[in-house]
């Protein structure tokens, strides 16, 4: 039975208010999490509500957690943790609105995440292993590193907001992790020699002082050779494209170069970089208000190459069904806080696992010590995990956490590996 829920505000990696929720239940048992945030959002997203005017930016979060200290407390108190579903559902019903407007997706994401961890603890169990059940096998993610950080994270310093390498020759997820840390290594080194290290970006990547996206590209198969590794039979190339930020109604604008591109002029670019450099994975390749576009790119390239909704999908059920549907992506990331509640994020993840999707469990730009999602990606069996890249401690506490679940589980961690991206040509 749930006692008392005390939200309160903490600050995230880019120093901005955030929301935390703690949990507290008869038996003292407590949970505690926090929302994170993103930068790059979708349009579809549950709102990140802020309190606008001119303190903080217009950023503060007083009215999310006024909601979590009174509605959201006088929902919950007094009723079993233990029903996820069932509470999600009444947090849903009482904010009324279809995205989470009058509460705050903040609100009810820091909420119902702090309900998993109270029940997760009051079973005794760590959440993982609470999702996951005791029987079956448990699935180490397949990691998917940020190495360069540009788009909205980096002033669009580059277009393309992620640059980022996948180890699914590794033969574990810590070794992936150890190949990561020499690409990431290496790919600072090759930037300090060419004069271009210019600190990270909101996600850790080292900051793209590059003239364009394929300078970025060839630094980035120049780090996997620089650490000794074959650029794409042991380490392959993902990016996050996040074209919503530069397209709308079928234009593209590439800042960096002052080039305009339509969509098919995209889906050409796209498809010479898939040719000339090891990508296996690419995400939001088009804006999301270009459906044809997303369908017309998995049909061309889909068999070979991991296609991800993120701003097109927003971790929505019902958004994910029209995409099966359509063919429109083959492949889904996972944000709980695009959703707002547990219970719909697993919603969104069920539907894409059903119909042979391909899932990531992803952290946001802004984010905190929380790692509650490296463990929903182990618990879900969601077989990749994107928490940004190798560096600052809010990416490195969700890695680091996934390290201290495979020593938990010992021979019994099985690392996804290439089966994780189940491509064509593997
Ligand atoms: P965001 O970026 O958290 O700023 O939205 C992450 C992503 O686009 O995957
Ligand atoms: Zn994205």
């Amino acid at each position: 039975e749930i006692r008392k829920v005390q939200g309160r505000r903490v600050w995230d990696s880019r120093g901005r208010p955030t929301v935390e929720v703690e949990i507290t239940l008869a038996s003292d048992v407590t949970g505690r999490a926090i929302a994170p945030a993103g930068a790059s959002t979708g349009t579809g997203e549950a709102l990140d509500l802020r309190d606008g005017g001119s303190a903080l930016g217009g950023l503060g979060i007083n009215t999310a957690l006024a909601a979590v200290n009174g509605e959201i407390a006088s929902l919950l108190i007094g009723r079993d943790a233990k029903d996820q579903a069932e509470l999600d559902h009444a947090l849903i019903e009482l904010d009324g609105t279809p995205n989470r407007s009058r509460l705050g997706g903040n609100a009810t994401v820091a909420t119902s995440m702090a309900l998993l961890h109270a029940t997760a603890a009051a079973a005794g169990h760590p959440i993982w292993r609470y999702l996951a059940g005791s029987d079956g096998g448990v699935i180490m993610p397949l990691p998917e590193i940020q190495i360069f950080g540009g788009g909205a994270h980096a002033a669009r310093r580059v277009d393309v907001q992620d640059f980022m390498i996948m180890c699914p020759a590794a033969s574990s997820f810590s070794e992936a992790l150890e190949w990561t840390a020499e690409v990431y290594r290496a790919a600072g080194d090759i930037m300090k020699r060419a004069g271009k290290l210019q600190g990270v970006a909101d996600e850790g990547g080292y900051w793209p002082a590059f003239a364009n996206n394929e300078e970025a590209l060839d630094a980035l198969v120049r780090s996997i050779e620089a650490a000794g590794l074959k650029p794409g039979n042991q380490v392959a190339i993902s990016l996050d494209i996040a074209a919503s930020e530069f397209g709308r109604g079928g234009k593209y604008s590439l800042a960096l170069e002052d080039r305009k591109l339509d969509t098919a002029d995209m889906i050409e670019m796209l498809g010479g970089w898939l040719k000339a450099y090891p990508i296996v994975s690419i995400e939001d390749p088009l804006a999301e208000d270009d459906p044809e576009g997303f369908k017309e790119f998995t049909s061309r390239h889909g068999s070979s190459c991991q296609i991800i909704g993120d701003d097109f999908l927003v971790t929505n059920a019902a958004r994910v069904t029209e995409a099966i549907k359509n063919g429109s992506v083959n492949a889904v990331l996972i944000k709980p806080n695009q959703a707002g509640t547990i219970t719909e994020t697993f919603e969104a993840l069920s539907v894409a696992k059903k119909a042979g999707f391909r899932t990531i469990v992803s952290a946001r730009s802004g984010e905190t010590e929380d790692v509650t999602i490296a463990h929903l990606a182990v618990g879900w069996g969601a077989k990749q995990l994107k928490v940004g890249s190798f560096s600052r401690s809010e990416r490195m506490a969700k890695w680091n956490e996934v390290l201290r679940i495979e020593e938990v589980l010992g021979k019994e961690a099985v690392f996804a590996g290439w089966s994780a991206l189940n491509l064509a040509k593997n």
